[in-house]
């Protein structure tokens, strides 16, 4: 992740300085970067000079201390809170007053980062999205102690490099790994309770819903073992909220190892010669998934608008920039229709009786008054 950080920053002009305390990553970096250079080159995407320029741009170094010079580092190392303390701690001793000191960390509190620091409103969230030179989201995460000019240079900035950044709360998953939650927990709900099989459910949210991928096809891709420990790291962080419940199914998968694609079997089978099932094409039953699914996710987008994570623009484009929604949350609840959206999630609350399932109060409120989101 750091590699492709550091790739962004030095195509926008930047000179970059990557450090890794395991050599052969430094390694492996140097020549990741390398060869995407070439390959960009080869496709005509970039040319020779400037794929020449962006590597002497970029420098290898073997010590922290090298970053003296820095006006902005960027961390990606290990996702340990411990670790990632230390390293901000130490840098503190070495960067100029004025350098901006950023995690790109994924589930950890950007406040509890920069609690390990003297002059913590210095420290703030830019968390990209892998690959970082192809996805063009970037969340911005200020934490309560965050100066606000630190907030709008680190934005400026990642702007500047040509990104879409959204501005976002110091909250469990930011608006990305909260919002997405449900397009993969409800589809195993829906599994668990036998109503439609892992290519059927995928089949329903990429035919119905339009979405590039379905759920099962998705985790299988991004790897179990990383989509089940985010979902119970959000669970824990929202104090065990059963909206975020992870589920046995994927537990046991990732217990057993069946993280996906990378390990050659997840909830499919991709050992040479295996055969993809089949899903049941059944429109009505499309519909039912698809329609559960895109409320439960609304139900999430409106109760982050509810608590003042993001504004409905930089919610939406959070979905459809990071993680390819066909279209944003907010959007699409308004061409449903908000009565209908509540109608559904009324309709599962009164049949569960789980909390999970209580319709957001915001949604309540404008469907209520005939309201949209534009
Ligand atoms: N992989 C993703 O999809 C993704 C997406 C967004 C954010 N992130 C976040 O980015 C960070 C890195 O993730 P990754 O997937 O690239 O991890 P990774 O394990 O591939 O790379 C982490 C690197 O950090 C190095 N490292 C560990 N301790 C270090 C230290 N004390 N000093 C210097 N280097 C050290 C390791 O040698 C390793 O090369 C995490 O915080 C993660 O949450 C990852």
């Amino acid at each position: 992740m750091g590699a492709g950080i550091a790739q962004v920053a030095a195509t926008a002009g930047h000179q970059v300085l990557i450090f890794d305390n395991n050599t052969a990553a430094l390694d492996k970096a140097r020549s990741g970067l390398d060869s995407t250079l070439k390959k960009l080159v080869e496709k005509g995407k970039l040319a020779e000079q400037s794929a020449a320029e962006i590597a002497g741009r970029t420098k290898y170094v073997s010590s922290l201390a090298d970053f003296k010079d820095c006006g902005l580092v960027i961390e990606a190392i290990v996702e340990d809170l411990g670790v990632k303390q230390q390293v901000f701690a130490e840098l503190e001793g070495i960067v100029a007053e004025t350098c901006i000191l950023a995690s790109n960390t994924s589930s950890l509190s950007i406040a509890s980062i920069g609690s390990a620091c003297k002059k913590a409103e210095r420290v703030i969230g830019i968390h990209f999205f892998n690959p970082a030179p192809l996805m063009p989201l970037v969340e911005i995460i200020p934490a309560i102690l965050t100066a606000e000019q630190v907030t709008k240079a680190s934005k400026e900035l990642v702007d500047q490099w040509g990104k879409v950044t959204v501005l976002t709360k110091d909250t469990p998953g930011f608006i990305v790994n909260r919002v997405a939650r449900s397009f993969y927990g409800e589809s195993i709900r829906i599994y668990e309770e036998g109503i439609a099989d892992f290519a059927t459910i995928d089949w329903a949210m990429r035919s119905v819903g339009g979405f590039k991928m379905g759920p099962f096809e998705l985790m299988d891709f991004i790897g179990n073992d990383i989509n089940y420990k985010v979902t119970e790291s959000v669970w824990t962080q929202f104090f065990y909220e059963p909206r975020f419940k992870p589920s046995l199914t994927q537990k046991r998968l990732y217990e057993a190892k069946l993280f996906g694609r990378k390990t050659g079997r997840g909830y499919y089978n991709y050992a040479e010669g295996a055969v993809m099932p089949k899903p049941v094409e059944v429109e009505e039953l499309g519909k039912a998934i698809f329609y559960r699914v895109i409320s439960m996710l609304i139900n999430e987008a409106v109760d982050s608008l509810h608590l003042g994570l993001a504004t409905p623009k930089d919610l939406d484009l959070a979905m459809t920039k990071g993680v390819n929604y066909p279209k944003g949350l907010l959007k699409w609840a308004d061409e449903i229709g908000l009565q209908i959206v509540l109608n559904i999630l009324s309709g599962l609350y009164e049949e569960y009786q789980e909390d999970r399932y209580r319709p957001s109060v915001l949604l309540k409120r404008m469907a209520k008054e005939g309201k949209t989101f534009y």
